[in-house]
């Protein structure tokens, strides 16, 4: 049996995994299952609890989404979230219907008498709604605990363990909102608060040990969190008495690096954690490769492909050298699990990425994926306990094809050149501001529009630099983000005193959608 866990069935709520997230915080381990997730597929979570969540249908809707009804037979508590609540009733014998007035926002709750998953919390409560349909009959054996001026906010049979709420407890807008899941989490489902990092990394030392074995494991490095976050971990499980590692991580310089990046990348890894790095300076192959491109896909398969084909030659020659790779190590993260196999299905999935995809198949890999219970944050706090430097667990996102998406048009070494000293001024400048670690992602696009300046006394007619700075969640909406007006003016004027062949700043004001994130 696996670790005890609390199972959150999904109904299609916008909120499903922040669910989880929060069952986290309170270091209890949860889960995300589609709502049609078999009795066995959820027994195997040894579950302590079941959330319901919320959901976008309505129960009387010919397509809308249920659950096997005996997962309220299984003996654990269930907490029923919006619509949750609404399948609780319908499914046992109560009635819901369309209410008159939608509620969607803030609403007062006042709680009635003193239910468990109350315990400890205001009698008054300003919480999150967002729903249609409202629970008006209670289902036998129910009562309600709480009201809001349009609905009943709570019900509950403690007898057979079930409660529920209309409103959003896992939403930061809903006051005490951590409060009423923890006690669902800790007190009624009596979940130990015993899953932290420490005990992550323990567990998943020991699970990699025991599936590889004596075998031998690659894996990619992109200089981003979540592959050396992925690397490290096995590193720790594939090292034998001497210090030796079975892991060897492969970091090529695909030619659109940012400035630095290869050696600080081979530094923080090799240096600091001590992983077994095989740098490939494959810059010159990529370059050429992109010589006359201008199509941004065209630009991304390029990459792609070369970058699959220096891989598999540098495998070889690990094998070679080593012996037989029998495994590749992944950094894939919970979310894209969970889009991959939700109610809602991959098409909600705007874009996907996955910058090593065709590998395993290709090389007859088998997989490692150390982080696919995880979720970004949580991927920090693991790199964190194992001591990998802050430099490397606060780095912002940065897109596989690099700076070559970020070069509008033709990808020359001369254009390169000229982004990488405006994006090392970029973001030099928002970390001395102290904002870098606070924003998404920010950095300098090279437009190779040119346009007419003055400097001194002198005519230039040169490129421009575009800064773009955005807050988002996931990558997949996001807002700009509004730089302080001094952070702007230094980077500006550090920009076309400091970088020869831009003569011109602009700052993009748009947010995604309609724009993305990335100019190309
Ligand atoms: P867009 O531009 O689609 O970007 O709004 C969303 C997020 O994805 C990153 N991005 C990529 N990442 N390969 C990657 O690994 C790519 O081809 C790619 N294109 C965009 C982008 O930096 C942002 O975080």
């Amino acid at each position: 049996m696996g670790t005890p866990s609390i199972v959150v069935l999904d109904f299609g709520a916008q909120y499903s995994q922040l669910i989880a997230r929060r069952i986290r915080e309170q270091n209890v381990f949860s889960v995300v299952l589609p709502c049609t997730a078999s009795l066995d597929e959820i027994r195997s979570y040894s579950p302590l609890g079941i959330v319901l969540s919320g959901g976008p249908s309505s129960v009387y809707d010919k397509h809308a989404p249920k659950a096997d009804r005996r997962v309220f037979e299984l003996g654990v508590p269930v907490l029923g979230i919006c619509y949750g609540l609404q399948l609780m009733v319908h499914v046992l014998g109560g009635k819901v219907r369309a209410a008159e007035k939608r509620e969607y926002g803030y609403a007062n709750v006042e709680i009635a008498n003193s239910s468990r998953l109350f315990h400890n919390v205001p009698k008054t409560l300003n919480v999150w709604m967002s729903h249609g349909d409202e629970a008006v009959e209670l289902p036998p054996g129910f009562q309600q605990t709480a009201s809001s001026r349009n609905c009943m906010a709570a019900i509950e049979n403690a007898e057979r363990r079930m409660w529920a709420v209309q409103f959003h407890p896992e939403v930061h807008h809903t006051q005490h909102g951590s409060d009423v899941l923890r006690n669902f989490v800790l007190e009624i489902c009596g979940a130990k608060p015993t899953w932290t990092p420490q005990h992550f990394i323990d567990a998943s030392v020991a699970d990699i040990r025991e599936r590889v074995g004596k075998g031998r494991a690659i894996c990619a490095l992109s200089g981003g969190v979540d592959s050396a976050v992925a690397a490290t971990l096995v590193d720790r499980a594939l090292r034998d008495g001497k210090g030796h590692s079975r892991l060897t991580c492969i970091f090529v310089n695909n030619g659109v690096l940012r400035k630095n990046e290869f050696e600080k990348v081979q530094r923080n890894l090799r240096d600091k954690l001590g992983l077994h790095v095989d740098a490939v300076d494959a810059s010159k192959r990529f370059l050429s490769k992109l010589a006359g491109v201008t199509d941004p896909e065209k630009k991304r398969k390029i990459i792609g492909r070369e970058f699959i084909a220096v891989f598999e030659q540098e495998a070889r020659r690990i094998a070679k050298k080593e012996g037989k790779v029998e495994w590749l190590v992944q950094g894939t993260l919970y979310p894209d699990v969970i889009e991959s196999r939700s109610v809602r299905g991959p098409s909600q999935v705007i874009k996907s990425h996955h910058n090593v995809g065709g590998l395993p198949e290709k090389m007859k890999l088998k997989l490692i994926e150390p982080l696919k219970e995880l979720f970004k944050d949580e991927v920090r706090k693991i790199g964190r306990d194992l001591g990998m430097p802050q430099e490397l667990l606060q780095r912002q996102p940065f897109p596989g094809p690099g700076l070559a998406v970020r070069i509008l048009g033709e990808v020359t070494p001369e254009r390169l050149d000229i982004l990488r000293e405006c994006d090392d001024i970029v973001v030099g400048e928002i970390k001395k501001a102290g904002l870098y670690s606070k924003i998404w992602q920010s950095f300098a696009v090279l437009l190779p529009v040119m346009s007419v300046g003055v400097m001194g006394d002198q005519r230039t007619y040169a490129y421009t630099c575009a800064i773009r700075a955005v807050q988002s969640e996931d990558g997949m909406t996001a807002d700009w983000v509004p730089l302080p007006h001094e952070v702007l003016k230094t980077i500006s004027n550090r920009i076309v005193n400091e970088v020869t062949g831009v003569n011109r700043v602009v700052y993009d004001i748009t947010s995604k959608p309609p724009s993305t994130i990335e100019w190309e």
